[in-house]
């Protein structure tokens, strides 16, 4: 039989009709980190070009954001009290409440996504509500006030919640939750599958959130399990999720490969400030062709499968597209 062994040489014209994997602007979610206050704006160390904002910077960068073509935010709050309950993010006037109220009154046309977590509100930076007697989350109570956090997002104008605690059975109760309170055709984005990584320590910077005790490992998944991987998304979905997520992203991308093959609905991944606080380190040491990397770090989320990458170098990638 006749082998052509010879591949067609591609110019750029070719190379352009036959790309198999695109990303867009349009792909890209930008998080966004708020605390109370006027005209703060500050860099995080672990994680240079991220910043902790008060509302009013946030509105500003709001302004930057639409230039680049980036329209949607993921919102994580920073209270100014914790407590055992996370109760600022219970409240009205709550920072996340404020927040998603001044943005959507500011700039209706931003999509905004809140985390719907308790971590960022706990002084022991747990995700849930922790049983004092034996120091472990109460997943049901949790559950419950988990519900009262999405409401509180959706009532102050939230486009889409975004639960990432890794609560058993949070997607069926926030579902039901926000349609007995009308909100019906308010989407849930799932952290469906969420590892416990080593990759998210510069966000606990960020959101000051390390635990105080333990680990995330009763709650968040082993990186080694990747059956239970695809079932906590296929849970996820089953339950009621409209978008499934892989977090972290580049260590799991067979995670997600296989994840998208096992489902219908759109897959996000979460690059998370692990990943992101790498490639900047290498940038600033010139040790990589940081622009030509990065690229290529977001055709392989899109490769493996993701629709929505979620990452703190949104704003320099929309720049690259646009070049
Ligand atoms: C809160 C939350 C975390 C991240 C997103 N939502 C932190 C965590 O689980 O410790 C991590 C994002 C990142 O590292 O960029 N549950
Ligand atoms: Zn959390």
């Amino acid at each position: 039989m006749f082998q052509r062994f010879r591949r067609i040489r591609l110019n750029k014209h070719l190379r352009s009709l036959v790309r198999e994997t695109h990303v867009r602007v349009d792909d890209l979610i930008y998080p966004l980190f708020i605390r109370s206050g006027e005209g703060i704006k500050t860099e995080v160390a672990s994680m240079p070009g991220v910043f902790q904002m008060s509302i009013d910077e946030v509105l500003k960068e709001c302004i930057e954001l639409k230039e680049l073509g980036i329209y949607s935010i993921i919102l994580f709050g920073i209270p100014e009290v914790k407590d055992s309950v996370g109760s600022d993010s219970l409240c009205e006037h709550g920072i996340i409440a404020l927040s998603i109220r001044a943005i959507k009154e500011a700039h209706p046309d931003m999509f905004v996504v809140t985390d719907v977590c308790f971590c960022e509100y706990t002084d022991h930076g747990h995700c849930g509500i922790i049983d004092v007697q034996n120091e472990t989350v109460n997943n049901d109570a949790t559950l419950e006030l988990s519900a009262q956090q999405a409401i509180l997002h959706a009532k102050a104008g939230a486009d889409m919640i975004a639960p990432s605690g890794m609560m058993d059975g949070i997607i069926q109760t926030l579902r039901e939750a926000l349609d007995g309170a009308g909100f019906e055709n308010l989407p849930i984005m799932s952290y469906s599958t969420k590892f416990a990584s080593g990759y998210y320590g510069p966000f606990r910077d960020v959101a000051e959130s390390t635990p105080s005790f333990g680990d995330r490992s009763s709650y968040q998944m082993d990186p080694a399990n990747r059956r239970e991987a695809i079932n906590e998304s296929i849970s996820d979905e089953m339950q009621g999720a409209d978008i499934l997520m892989v977090k972290p992203a580049l260590a799991y991308l067979d995670i997600v490969r296989e994840i998208k093959d096992n489902t219908s609905l759109p897959l996000a991944v979460y690059n998370v400030s692990g990943e992101y606080a790498m490639l900047k380190l290498a940038q600033k040491h010139d040790l990589i062709d940081y622009d030509r990397v990065l690229m290529e770090t977001m055709i392989s989320f899109k490769r493996a499968g993701a629709d929505i990458i979620i990452s703190y170098h949104a704003k320099e990638v929309a720049k690259l597209l646009k070049k």
